[in-house]
């Protein structure tokens, strides 16, 4: 995974081009649901294009692994790199060198180059084209399948059971060499070369990928095969550089430079591209995944994490791609609409595991209780009911950095209101206490299902039914006709505006303990068990036990799977720095940090609190870094509840640049005004990020003694800049910088 090529459309994995389904070998295309086995359904893994099998003198040479081989992967242009011996069982050697890329400029295209370099004279064979066999997570897709060859193209057509998908996969190959070809089989091209000791064969292949989903002119068979072709007609080096130039404009504002800590900057600049590969930018139509395209895991659907997590790191360098995200969950309002309904609720239920439609994807049961062997029921696909309102947080949040009005007009709005009528169907009035509760839920602490009144939920309720509210005004005052017409297609009324300002303003939220500032998590939270997640290690039967409901060592402590009190900072910095100092205090020793969502919480929170101690500001950088090494040194786990949830943590990606340009860099927004608070972490000499504000460009540098903001000379307008929390912000004209 870590080695993954990929672009949004899809993700090639970073094994050997010789290597089979028996290795992982994956390509996992965008927009292929199916359910084959009737419970998950999944993106495809597609039949392998790339696949390359090298013979000397009539004996396999495989990679040998006594030997060290080197894996790069070139994060400003896409390209992955392999170099090792290989060796054939009768001693024959040779160097082989690999390059692969996803192209950023044809997103139907993977591209690789397999260079041989026999240490000895050899009769090397060399088979190239298609392995139909495919790695798939829950069951096989294709119900139909089939090969051809025309020419130099092989290709395979396969087509999903469920929806009657058509996947098709072409690969041309060219070899650079004086070889005879022998006559092949559909799949593969062979060619047999008596190659001279020390002499280069290069074998370039072009993988063209397309479905019948796809919104293509010249339908999936033809672009399929001309995306393959061009790998040969270009050339390997024009499209890569190509596709290059792509990732030059997309570093151009996402790359974050950090000055004294060259593995802070590698992890970070590794977070970035995963997130960038992970993200369908290119449509408005499809979801991030959570573990993106790297594998099947979590269904190549978007959850909370979408939000919360990965749109934050596009806002203020491609807000384009911020708001196709935004636009996919206007499109899915359908789905959100029917699970709401299924549910009993009005409005939109968003779904906690959604694909295209919106419709809901969490299966009812996933976990086993490994000791038993029985399905668990999870309730995450009925009781998560944060995802509503905080997608309604990241609309409000696009619209105050970007303040695309065209978007709320046409999108946002909807979205906010219709969350709003959800949250309205969802609270209870308490009447006895006069207040509105939220009951019978999940919030982000999975472990601790079926509570009342979670801090982060209920507060995140509280935001959204403001944020109705202010959409409210927002049209009234730049556009009554679009509110008209809106609250008219809706079926909204006055009465409704109303019951949503009631609800927020008799919204329990609970408050902080005035003797400690601690606030319970949920109800009854301070009555379990006070113990730690290494008593609970201790406790385990099976090192694979789930840990949360129904009957986990989880359940009746207060130990959490991730933090949903320090969550709530993260989201919701308005809380006095003493409280979020006590809770944090409070709830980090009692987090197992059991979700890759965890550590940069906890780093965002943290760089905050090293306003009161230094000390604070070294867990932010630990938690930094372990979001942004957690896939690069693989230390998540793979496998819960015999579910394999591995692959590539699009969250903790995105959560790393969140650390580094929202924490450590400081940057936020509130009003008009770009706010910029370095606290930079010890050793880091100087750190570097751009941010485009209301179509508008800055570029910051912070060292430890002073930081300079530099107003693009190409901006339209002067921007108003300022650091802390308070006083005017002077505005910084186009071309000019501020320091202090
Ligand atoms: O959305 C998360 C959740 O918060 C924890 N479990 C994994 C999900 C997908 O990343």
């Amino acid at each position: 995974s870590n080695f993954l090529a990929g672009n949004g459309y899809l993700g090639y994995r970073g094994t050997l081009p010789d290597q089979r389904a028996a290795d992982f070998v994956g390509c996992v295309v965008t927009d292929t649901y199916d359910m084959a086995d009737g419970v998950w359904r999944e993106l495809c893994t597609v039949p392998n294009g790339l696949f390359v099998e090298l013979l000397a003198d009539g004996e396999p040479l495989r990679l040998d692994e006594s030997e060290r081989a080197e894996v790069e992967l070139a994060m400003a242009t896409g390209e992955v790199t392999m170099r090792g011996t290989w060796a054939t069982a009768g001693g024959r050697r040779a160097l082989v060198a690999v390059r692969r890329f996803a192209s950023l400029d044809d997103l139907h295209l993977v591209a690789q180059q397999v260079t041989v370099t026999p240490t000895d004279d050899c009769r090397l064979t060399v088979r190239a084209g298609i392995d139909g066999d495919i790695w798939s997570l829950n069951g096989d897709h294709f119900v139909e399948a089939s090969s051809a060859a025309d020419g130099d193209v092989l290709s395979r057509t396969c087509t999903t059971g469920e929806f009657a998908t058509v996947v098709e996969v072409a690969s041309v190959s060219r070899l650079d060499a004086d070889g005879n070809e022998q006559d092949g089989a559909d799949e593969l091209r062979t060619w047999i070369v008596d190659a001279p000791a020390g002499a280069a064969v290069t074998v370039t292949t072009g993988m063209g990928v397309a479905t019948s989903n796809d919104d293509l002119a010249a339908g999936p068979r033809a672009t399929a095969v001309a995306s393959a072709r061009s790998v040969v007609e270009r050339g390997y080096r024009e499209v890569l550089a190509s596709s290059a130039e792509r990732w030059a404009g997309f570093w151009d504002t996402a790359d974050v430079r950090i000055e004294g800590d060259p593995e802070a900057q590698a992890a970070l600049r590794f977070s970035i591209y995963h997130n960038r590969i992970a993200t369908p930018a290119h449509t408005d139509r499809l979801p991030i995944g959570a573990r993106g395209l790297s594998c099947q895991a979590y269904q190549g659907a978007a959850f909370w994490d979408q939000e919360m997590f990965n749109l934050p790191a596009y806002l203020f360098t491609a807000p384009e791609v911020a708001r196709n995200i935004l636009v996919y969950r206007w499109r899915t309002l359908g789905g959100a609409r029917r699970k709401a309904e299924r549910l009993g609720y009005a409005g939109a239920y968003y779904a906690w595991i959604s694909g295209t439609t919106g419709d809901e994807l969490c299966p009812d049961f996933f976990f086993e209780d490994v000791l038993t062997g029985r399905p668990i029921r999870t309730h995450f696909n009925v009781w998560q009911m944060h995802v509503s309102p905080d997608i309604a947080h990241a609309v409000w949040r696009y619209w105050e950095v970007t303040a695309d009005l065209a978007f709320m007009v046409e999108h946002g709005a909807e979205i906010v209101f219709e969350v709003a009528r959800f949250l309205h169907s969802f609270v209870r009035l308490d009447e006895y206490r006069g207040r509105y509760e939220v009951i019978r839920l999940l919030g982000p602490d999975e472990w601790h299902e079926n509570v009342d009144n979670d801090l982060y939920t209920n507060r995140m309720v509280e935001l959204a039914l403001g944020y109705a509210d202010a959409t409210h005004s927002l049209l009234a005052e730049q556009d009554q006709g679009a509110l008209d017409r809106l609250v008219r297609d809706l079926g909204l009324t006055e009465y409704d505006f109303a019951a949503w300002r009631r609800v927020a303003e008799r919204l329990y939220v609970p408050e902080p303990d005035p003797a400690t500032g601690v606030i319970e998590q949920f109800d009854g939270f301070f009555d379990l068990e006070d113990t730690r997640p290494d008593v609970l290690r201790e406790r385990l039967l099976d090192p694979g036990e789930y840990w949360g409901w129904p009957n986990g060592v989880a359940v009746h402590t207060q130990v959490s799977k991730q933090p949903a009190v320090v969550q709530l900072f993260a989201v919701d910095p308005t809380y006095p720095l003493d409280v979020q100092r006590a809770n944090y205090d409070y709830y980090e020793p009692r987090c197992a940090h059991g979700s890759s969502l965890s550590h940069s919480v906890h780093s965002t929170v943290a760089t905050r609190l090293a306003a009161f101690d230094e000390s604070y500001l070294d867990q932010a950088y630990e938690y930094f870094m372990d979001t942004a090494t957690l896939d690069l040194l693989d230390v998540s786990t793979a496998n819960v509840g015999g579910t394999f949830i591995g692959g590539i943590h699009t969250a903790a990606n995105a959560g790393a640049y969140q650390n580094a340009v929202f924490g450590f860099g400081g940057l936020d927004v509130q009003g008009d005004a770009v706010v910029v608070t370095p606290r930079l972490p010890a050793g880091w000499t100087a750190l570097e990020y751009t941010v485009i504000f209301r179509g508008q460009r800055l570029d910051v540098r912070a060292t430890p003694e002073s930081t300079t903001v530099t107003a693009a000379a190409a901006n339209a307008a002067p921007i108003p800049v300022r650091r802390g929390t308070g006083g005017a912000a002077p505005l910084v004209p186009p071309g000019e910088s501020i320091s202090w």
